[in-house]
Formats: structure tokens, sequence, C-alpha cells
């Protein structure tokens, strides 16, 4: 028997099985309440892709600090220069930092997370009505955007949102349609903030970035990660890079999240109120290399409570204009690094391959 990628294996198709569970539509939360105790084949990833244990790293020793937290009091006033070389040298190196102080009031953090956690936790034939990968959307529900390209599943259920002026507030589920609104609102707004604070940092003029109008397309991904009956064999997120301008993640406080440094994975620790901050692929060939969008991913989790996240994309709105290395940062020292494309094509090319690695960026390297 095949399973569609050429590998021989007795008695398994996995084509079927992925296709079942997705014409089940239950999901991975599905899969846990239905009581299974060890996770389906085609979730199981080959061991050079998994962390060596289900936990986490070792916390960092006292004092170092490897996800910089940002406090963004006063970036308004007085400290915008110091906030602004902080998130440059961030930007440019890791690629991640967290901000505090953002805005953003608790509660709605808070009430973001439940709605999630509320959406996800209704009965099964209730989020089945929702479940659909159709592209053309506004709001779409499922497990794993790539599991019909990709070669090992991973432990999640999605919410996608498309916000844009087709975006239909009635599509979005009523359990979690307020929390959402309100969550676009806010992050609408942090979104402008940084994209200005972004543009300074790289020497170009605070509006070029929005001019461009990467804060004007945004998606919303709202993720589900149950417990994981064998966390040693899968993921909650393959590695990946984010196929974005500029990512904004909330995530609540059970942990998970690890980025690339180097040869080494390091865990994005939750920090109480504040949100992840991330540079995306879009942005790395933008700033012609000046800011770095790095791998990350999330482990499976191992703990019997889910962890909730919301991670939200920041791009250009629309789909035919050209982007590239911006002019400004071209010089003869400093020559392009990218072709430009539309951003049609960049997510053409995202769609059809499967979530991996530096490969988006370096398909558009000049
Ligand atoms: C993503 C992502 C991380 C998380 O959706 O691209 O990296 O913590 N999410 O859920
Ligand atoms: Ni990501």
């Amino acid at each position: 028997m095949e399973n569609g990628r050429g590998e021989a294996e007795e008695g398994y198709d996995r084509a079927k099985e992925v296709k079942q569970f997705d014409d089940s539509k239950i999901g991975v939360k599905g899969l846990i309440d239905s009581g299974i105790t060890s996770i389906p084949r085609f979730f199981v990833h080959p061991p050079h892709s998994l962390p060596a244990t289900a936990t986490t790293n070792p916390p960092p020793p006292p004092g170092s600090n490897l996800i910089p937290n940002i406090d963004l009091s006063g970036f308004d006033s007085d400290r915008r220069s110091i906030i602004v070389d902080q998130i440059r040298d961030a930007a440019s190196s890791l690629g991640f930092f967290q901000v505090t102080n953002h805005g953003i009031p608790s509660q709605v953090l808070d009430r973001t997370v439940a709605a999630i956690k509320a959406f996800n936790e209704q009965p099964t034939e209730i989020k089945a009505i929702h479940y659909s990968r159709e592209m053309g959307r506004s709001v779409s529900f499922f497990s794993n955007f790539d599991i019909y390209r990709s070669k090992a599943a991973t432990w999640r259920d999605t919410i996608t949102l498309r916000w844009g002026p087709n975006l239909e507030i009635g599509e979005i589920p009523e359990i979690c349609r307020s929390e959402f609104v309100e969550w676009d609102r806010q992050v609408q707004r942090l979104g402008e903030t940084l994209m200005e604070l972004l543009s300074e940092g790289l020497g170009v003029e605070r509006g070029k970035l929005k001019a461009l109008t990467c804060n004007e397309g945004k998606t919303m991904v709202a993720h589900y990660y149950p417990f994981c009956p064998q966390p040693d064999l899968t993921l909650g997120i393959d590695s990946h890079t984010d196929p974005a301008a500029l990512t904004v993640l909330l995530q609540d406080q059970i942990g998970g999240l690890q980025v690339k440094k180097g040869e080494h994975w390091v865990d994005v620790q939750p920090v109480r109120d504040a949100l992840v901050i991330n540079i995306g692929d879009l942005l790395q060939i933008i700033s012609n290399d000046g800011y770095s969008s790095v791998e990350h991913r999330v482990l499976a989790n191992h703990l019997h409570q889910p962890r909730i996240s919301i991670a939200t994309f920041f791009n250009p709105s629309k789909r035919e204009d050209f982007h590239g290395p911006l002019p400004e940062l071209i010089s003869l020292d400093k020559p392009p690094l990218y072709r430009s494309f539309t951003l049609a094509e960049f997510f053409t090319r995202f769609f059809t391959k499967e979530l991996g690695s530096k490969s988006q960026i370096s398909y558009f390297q000049l």
C-alpha cells in the first residue's frame, strides 16, 4: 500500500486517514473528547523535526533576557527614541520581542482568550457547522490549514478571520463575535503604532510602512491547542516563518512557543499582559534584511489545560501592488537582495507549499 508520498507502508493509507479526519469535522479537540490515548499516525513527525523532550528548554539563567521585553509607555513622548532603538535591535537580530504597556486593557486580552476557548469548547456538532477550508470565506474553522500538503499534521484547531471590506461581521460565530470585533479594533491601533516605530527604526519616514498599506490587510488565526497524549511525537505548529509584514500575537500563560536562535530553540515565556511581536517574511524583504523574519514553532501541549493564542498578521491590502526592498534602503553598498512581486504571487507561493522554514523568503531572493 502506498501512502500518497511514495512510501510503501503495509496496510496504511495515510491520505485516506487524513481525509476521514477532515471529513469528520471534529478537529483535534474532538479526537481528545472521543477518548483517544494515542495520536493517529498522520500526526507523528519524523524524529529529526521533534524536540528531544516534551518539556521546554530549561529556563534561561537569571539576568539573561533572551526575548527582549519592550515597555511602550511614553512612545509618543520622551521615551520614543529609546523605544525605537530597542525595537530596531530586537527586530534586526532575533526578529521577536514582547511589548508591555501597549495600551490594550488587560480585560480585553482575557476576554479574547476566553472567547476562543468558549468557541472551541462547544459541542463538536455545533463546531462542525463552521468547519470548512473554503478560502473565499471571511471566517473559517478547521484543523491544520496544510493538512493535505504537509508530511505530518500538528495538534491544534484554528479559527481564521480575514478582515477587509468584505468581512461580514455576521459570519463570525456569535459566541466570540463581539470579542473578535473588539480585538480587531485594539490590535489595529497597536499595529499602526508599531509600523511607525519600525519605520523609524529603519531610518525612513515615520509613515512609510503605513503608506505601503502594511497595516491595512489583516488575517487573524486563533489557535486552540488541546492536551496531546503523546506530545513527544508531534508539534503544535511546525517550524515556520510568518507570511506577513508583522505579527502581533496574544498567548495565554501555558507556554510552548519557541523561537530559533542560531541552532537553539528559545522559549517565549508568557509574560502576563504582554504581547509577542515578530517580523514576517514581507518586512524582511521590504527592509532588505534590515529586519529578520525568524523561524518559530509551538510544542504539542502536554498539559491537561488547553493552550490558546491569537496571531494577527498585518499585510498590505491590495493584492496587485508590487512589493520589494525599499528604494531608500538601497545603495551601491547595499544592493537589493530580493526581486519585487505582487502580494498575489506571494500568497500563491505560500499556499501551495507546506508550512516550512525560510523557503518563502529564498524564493524571492536575487
Ligand atoms: C502562527 C504562530 C504561534 C502561537 O500562527 O503563525 O506562530 O503561539 N502562532 O500560536
Ligand atoms: Ni507564526
